[in-house]
């Protein structure tokens, strides 16, 4: 073959090849078309036609159910996983990862039938407004070996919460990073994130380096890093109480911070408790007239100081420094705060 022919040839051979991997390359763009840095929270729902470019894969966990999730954020997990296995010790498993929009609907039901609407609030995002929508947020859960030299399954919200597992949610959490993930609902930043801290539920991003950087500043959230802007932390005081313990106040500020959080366009300053004298039987008498069939035994009242932006909506005043906005909060003494009213 001469070498003008020999060109030719290897030109063609070239072409065709790009043109046999172009189809491929193509429809992998396709398959993991979607924004892996997407925002869904209380303020922003799944952003639409989500579904038809996203990819999953189904597997069965420890207890039996079958979980699906997001092709890469999978395929990380599973590096996460072997990763803590070898190297520390731990088992991870997966609880839940995508869900769709009547699963989600499920879990609210049965979570305000157990719980409560303000438990459930704080707890599970409303339909269409869940981060496992994306099929990117994972749930863990974890395996201990056992006396018997099995494994056992730490499996409920309350076992993990345990204070004997910190440690291991410590090591897991350290590694999140490294392959893409970062924890998402960050202890003290509920007035922001909208929901209580949760250390088992992950979210993938795609990018060690924004992940790296997100997980590297302490109580930094996802909505911030979007943002390019890191709010002030609020100043909290639980002091002044001779009714509630410190307990009883933080869960009531949580309620609080959970709902400010769908506040759109409203920065929380200062979270405070008004005092035990608002706990009367006026007050009280004034929550149960708000709420039929209410049997109110205690009321709470927090005073919030918190700032409006330019461009907020609804019946605020922009750019305005909103202070001591009052928060009523009420129980029965057996049960959990309910947020009665809010407002001035
Ligand atoms: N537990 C999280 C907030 C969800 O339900 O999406
Ligand atoms: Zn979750």
């Amino acid at each position: 073959m001469d070498e003008e022919r020999k060109t030719v040839y290897l030109l063609l051979f070239t072409f065709l090849i790009l043109l046999a991997g172009f189809p491929v390359f193509a429809e992998t763009q396709g398959e993991n078309g979607i924004d892996y840095m997407a925002l869904v929270n209380k303020l922003n729902p799944l952003p639409d036609g989500w579904e038809d470019a996203l990819k999953t894969v189904t597997i069965t966990n420890s207890v039996g159910d079958e979980v699906e999730a997001e092709v890469r954020a999978f395929s990380a997990y599973e590096q996460l996983r072997d990763d803590l296995e070898k190297n520390d010790d731990i088992y991870l498993e997966l609880d839940s990862a995508r869900r769709s929009i009547a699963a989600q609907q499920e879990i609210m039901d049965r979570f305000i039938e157990k719980y409560g609407a303000d438990y459930a609030a704080k707890t599970v995002a409303q339909p269409g407004y869940s981060e496992h929508h994306t099929g990117l947020a994972l749930d863990l859960y974890f395996r201990v070996r056992d006396d018997a030299g099995g494994f056992t399954d730490v499996y409920y919200n309350e076992d993990m919460e345990k204070d004997e597992y910190k440690g291991i949610w410590e090591k897991i959490h350290e590694k999140l990073a490294d392959y893409g993930f970062i924890l998402r609902y960050l202890e003290g930043e509920e007035h922001i994130t909208g929901y209580r801290y949760e250390p088992w539920h992950i979210r993938y991003l795609d990018n060690t380096d924004i992940a790296g950087e997100i997980m590297s500043r302490p109580g930094l959230t996802l909505e911030e890093y979007l943002a390019g802007r890191e709010a002030p932390e609020p100043a909290v005081d639980l002091s002044g109480s001779e009714l509630y313990t410190e307990e009883e106040l933080k869960d009531a500020m949580l309620a609080a911070k959970c709902m400010f959080a769908s506040w759109a366009g409203c920065e929380l300053h200062s979270i405070r408790y008004a005092g035990d004298e608002a706990n009367n039987e006026e007050n009280l008498n004034w929550l149960n007239s708000l709420e039929e069939g209410a049997e109110y035994e205690q009321a709470a009242e927090l005073l919030m100081n918190f700032h409006t932006d330019r461009d907020v909506g609804g019946a605020w005043e922009p750019d305005q420094e909103y202070i001591d906005y009052q928060w009523w909060l009420a129980r029965r003494k057996d049960s959990g705060w309910e947020i009665v009213s809010t407002g001035y």
